[in-house]
């Protein structure tokens, strides 16, 4: 993973592709993908405490408590598998999250891990809402994370995974009222992440995500190239 030019944050509204992106980058770079929102919704399919609690929350379309989340990603960065990079997607969402990580990355706490020590490089992928709330409305998940939709990546067999046979479920909070309580969360709470990371000496850039998927992931590959040709300069 010597090419990237260090960590990478998928930025953007519920929707824009993060996931999808997050996983296609993962595949590409060998680097794990750390999605706040698959920790959440895992716990609550082991009916955890913390499942139970983040639950109700998620269904209405709220964020979940600060310290819940920093807490999840800071004991999912001790793993060794974070070592050479890793992908945050759906982690800042907040500006206090957005310190936290920040924090983190530049006390003792990230130890001494390599990824740790370079600049975050943050992608904002931006989608009109129109759009995201077809995105929201169509998609389709297997259990096991394979994502579909039903307008723009529809499985072969209706409602069945193409990769492992699971019947495929809608997620609780992709339902019409949650979407837009969420994009009211995401204007209030994530938009100001944007400027965060537009102006803390990290790499942000931003990219159009309302292209086919293959586009948006050559679009962020080139830019990740780019960045880190400057940053070998
Ligand atoms: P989370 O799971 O993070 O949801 P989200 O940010 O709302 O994002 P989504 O997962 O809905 O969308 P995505 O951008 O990943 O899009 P995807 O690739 O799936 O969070 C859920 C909840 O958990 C939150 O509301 C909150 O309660 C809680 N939570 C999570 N993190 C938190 C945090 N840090 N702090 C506090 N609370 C937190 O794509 C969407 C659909 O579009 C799919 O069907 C896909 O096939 C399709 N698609 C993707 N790309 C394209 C394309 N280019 N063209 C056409 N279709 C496309």
């Amino acid at each position: 993973t010597g090419f990237l030019p260090g960590p990478i944050i998928l930025l953007g509204a519920p929707g824009v592709g993060k996931g999808t992106q997050a996983k296609l980058l993962m595949a590409k770079f060998g680097i794990p993908q750390i999605s706040t929102g698959d920790i959440l919704r895992d716990n609550i399919a082991r009916k955890t405490e913390l499942g139970r609690e983040a639950k109700a929350r998620m269904d209405h379309g709220h964020l979940v408590e600060d310290e819940i989340v920093n807490g999840m990603v800071a004991q999912r960065l001790n793993a060794q598998d974070t070592e050479g990079g890793f992908i945050l997607d759906g982690y800042p969402r907040t500006t206090a999250q957005a310190s936290y990580i920040e924090r983190l990355r530049c006390s003792d706490e990230g130890g001494d891990k390599v990824s740790l020590s370079l600049p975050f490089v943050a992608i904002n992928i931006v989608v009109d809402e129109t759009e995201l709330l077809k995105r929201i409305t169509g998609r389709r998940i297997c259990p096991s994370g394979h994502i579909y939709n039903i307008y723009s990546n529809p499985p072969k067999r209706e409602n069945v995974c193409d990769v492992d046979g699971s019947p495929l479920e809608q997620r609780t909070d992709d339902t019409e009222q949650a979407f837009h309580k969420r994009m009211d969360e995401y204007r209030a709470k994530t938009a100001p992440v944007i400027a965060y990371f537009n102006d803390k000496g990290h790499l942000f850039r931003q990219v159009d995500g309302s292209q086919p998927v293959e586009q948006v992931s050559s679009a962020i590959v080139e830019m990740l190239r780019h960045l880190r040709g400057k940053a070998q300069v």
